[in-house]
């Protein structure tokens, strides 16, 4: 594996945050910018990004800009780490963010083998909604999918005029002619807001999705004298890693994986088996202490379960210090996430209620 290549649609990728900093030339992300920074965006979680400097500047001076994502309709359910990409959508459309969403149909298609139909199908009856009951405000997010915007389609094509097979290899390490409709498209879709509007747009995604905004820039320098756009920020919030301790969720191990939704029973005992930095006797870890840094309870004490940044700094020191034990950690967990699936479960109800009120572009 090597760090001069990511690759979107894989599911591996090189351990070490760092290394990718430097490899891809990316900012590391310093909270300090931003006016009330989210809970991922305060505890490194959210570790790097491209131009974040413009948006905290349209923040700060109210100048309008835009914040948008994607959905990917495969499966018929998401993962806990997807609320990520949520939490900072929301972050930027509560700081006055034009907020966009599409649902990446083609590239389902074009990369996944799913029809258009069943990922119609998929973003209607789960996905859609399940952003909703993350938190999004549906009345100020407009959605649509990539198969009926023939603007997005229309940009895609032309781009694909503006960079050479050598050069998508270079940023993607393959080329198959699926990927390559997938990735122009995605830089028409990340585009599409300036068509009506030249301001500055930042993409909340994985790191996984860096390879996209790089494209997204180099063309968007390409087409300037014709279009002028500004070439998009994005921010990059870390995995969420497997409980199993290797670095991403993934559907291939899935003992390690914590889906939304998922029977709550499945979660506490998935969380029972979970790798945790605990020592082998309740007698030694009292005496020297757990290592928090190590234990992927704690990873998702940080990342998702604790909103409170003094409780979450006193589960850490208890751990170091012995007090605290792994079980009763553990059960700590199980019981937030108890409270936090039955909460999506009822929002994710309610959402699918009122899919007919979205706003849902409407092409001609
Ligand atoms: N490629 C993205 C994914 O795999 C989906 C996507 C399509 C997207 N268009 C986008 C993400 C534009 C951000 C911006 O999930």
């Amino acid at each position: 594996m090597t760090t001069n290549i990511i690759d979107p649609w894989g599911s591996e990728l090189a351990e070490d945050y760092d290394k990718i900093v430097k490899s891809f030339g990316l900012e590391v992300f310093d909270s300090s910018l931003f006016p009330e920074p989210n809970k991922i965006m305060r505890r490194g979680v959210v570790f790097s990004g491209r131009d974040l400097k413009i948006i905290a500047d349209c923040i700060k001076k109210k100048k309008p800009y835009y914040a948008l994502t994607g959905i990917m309709p495969t499966g018929d359910r998401i993962h806990i780490g997807n609320k990520m990409v949520v939490e900072n959508l929301r972050y930027f459309q509560e700081h006055g963010a034009e907020t966009y969403i599409l649902i990446a149909d083609l590239e389902a298609a074009a990369t996944r083998g799913v029809t258009l139909e069943q990922a119609r199908e998929r973003a209607m009856e789960f996905h859609v909604p399940a952003y909703v009951a993350l938190g999004l405000d549906p009345e100020k997010t407009t959605f649509y999918f990539q198969s009926e915007n023939k603007e997005v389609m229309n940009l895609a094509y032309e781009f694909a005029k503006k960079i050479t097979l050598s050069e998508f290899q270079a940023i993607y390490g393959n080329a198959d002619p699926g990927r390559i409709l997938a990735a122009v498209t995605q830089v028409g879709d990340i585009l599409f807001p300036q068509l009506k509007k030249k301001m500055p747009g930042i993409i909340p995604v994985g790191i996984d999705q860096d390879p996209h905004i790089r494209l997204t820039r180099d063309i968007a320098a390409r087409v300037k004298t014709k279009y002028g756009f500004i070439p998009p920020s994005a921010i990059y919030h870390k995995f969420t890693p497997s409980l199993d301790g290797s670095i991403k969720m993934s559907k291939s191990s899935p003992a390690g994986n914590i889906d939304l939704p998922e029977e709550i029973k499945e979660v506490c005992q998935k969380l029972k088996r979970a790798k945790t930095g605990g020592r082998d006797t309740i007698i030694e870890q009292k005496k020297t202490g757990g290592i928090p840094e190590k234990c992927m309870i704690f990873e998702m004490h940080k990342q998702h379960l604790v909103e409170d940044d003094a409780e979450l700094s006193k589960i850490f020191t208890d751990c170091k210090n012995g007090v605290l034990m792994c079980s009763d950690d553990k059960q700590k967990a199980c019981d937030i996430l108890t409270a936090f699936m039955t909460d999506f479960n009822a929002k994710l109800k309610e959402a699918k209620k009122h899919m007919h009120k979205l706003n849902f572009i409407k092409f001609k």
